[in-house]
């Protein structure tokens, strides 16, 4: 009996030229950049990226992964904890047919416990590795790191500093649940001082037409470096303490844990850890097309009977940070 032949469900090689850029211009001038900075991009490079971001989802959504960054390694070292930051590079990595290096859960069996320099660490990594990724205590770190490097560093998290490539991912989840990012009022709730995810994110937004609420309690306040960039951008933006004052008219509410390995005084972050918390009720005063998001991990800020309440996107948010991560591997490591 003749085989039956099966037409193909779609063309790997259409969606693979696509991946590889359809002669865009290479990676919107991404290709060999360090990603230390969410002041890096403007409204261009944003739109560049999310673009990129579909096309992943597109692609893992059909065949899972493609080998566009066959051969290329991933070094991630990882001097915090980390769930989702480490384990979505991995993923994105993998995804697109490279390895990775893992040095994260297990800094303290790799020779910086035996005193080595991050600038060493960082100089023997490039050795093997053709892309770093550096989550590290210290602010400035990723940079210092950069300056080291001869290959791409991204900025996983540099101590209460910034957190480019979640704030990356936020906006894009914005923009996916909202359908848009101008003229919304995104609201911000807990640990606005050293929560780097809301540094990155309220920077990012600055290039759009947006409102902004800022709610914490007092000790936890944005940055004054970061709200004068909002005031001299002009945007509508208010501070408040009180969580009840923004909840009706939010059109994105972004929780956040209270940063407790921040602190020197346990007994000052016990007084305002549990100051926030979303239930089922506060979330009957919000509007029905709203959006709560959170980075995670959560500690009690979001009461888990919100989980089942459509509006609540906090682990399609984490979903999108794989796609995020897959646009901006492809896009420093130049494949377009
Ligand atoms: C955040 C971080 O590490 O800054 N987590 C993350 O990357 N998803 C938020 C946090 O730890 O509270």
């Amino acid at each position: 009996m003749e085989a039956t032949k099966l037409e193909p469900l779609f063309n790997l090689q259409e969606l693979e030229a696509k991946l590889n850029g359809n002669g865009r211009a290479r990676a919107n001038g991404l290709t060999g950049w360090d990603i230390l900075s969410v002041d890096q991009f403007d409204r261009d490079k944003l739109a560049y990226i999310f673009g990129r971001a579909e096309e992943m989802r597109e692609m893992v959504e059909r065949v899972h992964g493609v080998d566009l960054l066959k051969g290329r390694v991933l070094a991630c070292l990882f001097y915090e904890p980390s769930t989702r930051t480490s384990a979505s590079f991995i993923a994105a990595m993998e995804r697109l047919g490279g390895s990775v290096i893992p040095i994260t859960q297990g800094v303290q069996f790799s020779s910086v416990s035996k005193g080595e320099t991050l600038a060493d660490t960082i100089r023997t990594l490039e050795q093997y590795a053709d892309v770093i990724v550096l989550r590290h205590p210290e602010i400035g770190s990723a940079r210092m790191a950069a300056e080291a490097a001869g290959v791409p560093v991204i900025n996983a998290g540099d101590g209460p500093g910034e957190h480019p490539t979640q704030a990356l991912l936020d906006l894009f989840t914005i923009k996916e649940e909202m359908g848009r990012i101008d003229g919304l009022k995104v609201a911000m709730v807990g640990d606005l001082r050293f929560g780097r995810t809301v540094h990155s994110l309220t920077k990012l937004l600055l290039h759009f037409d947006v409102s902004l609420r800022f709610v914490s309690p007092e000790i936890l306040r944005m940055p004054l470096k970061i709200m004068n960039e909002v005031r001299d951008k002009g945007l509508d933006a208010r501070e408040t303490h009180d969580v009840a004052d923004v909840i009706e008219n939010a059109d994105v509410l972004y929780v956040t844990r209270v940063q407790k390995e921040r602190f020197s005084d346990l007994d000052q972050y016990n007084e305002v850890k549990d100051q926030y918390i979303i239930t089922p009720d506060l979330m009957r005063q919000a509007k029905e097309k709203m959006v709560v998001m959170h980075p995670l991990p959560r500690v009690g800020e979001i009461s888990p009977e919100v989980d089942a309440d459509p509006r609540a996107a906090y682990f399609r948010q984490v979903q999108n940070g794989m796609y995020i991560r897959m646009a901006l591997l492809a896009a420093v490591l130049g494949k377009a």
